[in-house]
């Protein structure tokens, strides 16, 4: 068994979460990102965003199944990434799919982009209120606050779909994944694996 209180564990999980990014440096320098490279990099940075984020949310289940808390220790890293892959993600739409100039009026008058941002804003204000300083700050509210996190995953879901042309297959899978990570936070279920 994988002693996961090891500095080594954390490390590597550190170092495996930037494989995305390797990976897209790597397409975008292979020219393996296909006919529209832009559009193809925002949809991989997207894509590998709501991993994160789903795969921060699935600790604390862990933590009620397996009854240990040690996962826990990978929260603030990984909720990070899903910043950090988010921050990428929108940064690719405004050099490759839209402009600067434009980015108001997307956001007021395209739906889904208006969802896109509000999750971004979420993400942003969880990732600057992550440092132990912070929490230590904000106290009690700082879990309060940091339950935004269930509505950013609701709004990402809703942009996934809302952006998707026409087969919903993909967006669909992640929001019913999404759903069950969810499900673990009702107190009835809370109950049940305590
Ligand atoms: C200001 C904020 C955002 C903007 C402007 C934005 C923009 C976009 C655009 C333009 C697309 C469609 C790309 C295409 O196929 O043409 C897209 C898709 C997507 N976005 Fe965002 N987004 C934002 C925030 C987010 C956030 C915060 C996340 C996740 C944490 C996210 C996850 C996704 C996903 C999963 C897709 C679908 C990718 C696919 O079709 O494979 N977006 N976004």
């Amino acid at each position: 068994m994988i002693d996961l209180k090891r500095r080594y564990v954390w490390w590597i999980i550190f170092l495996a979460s930037l494989g995305p990014l390797a990976t897209a440096f790597w397409r975008a320098f292979t020219g393996d990102l296909g006919a529209d490279p832009g559009k193809e990099l925002v949809e991989f940075l997207g894509i590998t965003a709501l991993v994160f984020l789903l795969i921060t949310l699935s600790l604390t289940p862990l933590k009620m199944i397996t009854k240990s808390a040690q996962v826990i220790r990978f929260r603030r890293m990984l909720g990070l990434y899903c910043f950090f892959y988010a921050l990428l993600h929108v940064t690719g739409y405004l050099l490759f799919l839209a402009n600067w100039a434009d980015f108001l009026e997307d956001i007021l008058k395209r739906p889904y982009i208006t969802l896109g941002f509000l999750a971004f804003v979420v993400l942003t204000v969880l990732a600057f209120t992550s440092p132990k300083a912070m929490v230590r700050r904000l106290a009690r509210n700082w879990k309060k606050l940091h339950r935004l996190i269930y509505i950013a995953a609701v709004l990402v879901i809703i942009h996934f779909l809302w952006q998707a042309k026409a087969d919903i297959t993909e967006p669909v899978v992640y929001g019913l994944i999404t759903a069950v990570l969810l499900l673990f936070r009702l107190p009835v279920v809370q109950r049940v694996l305590r």
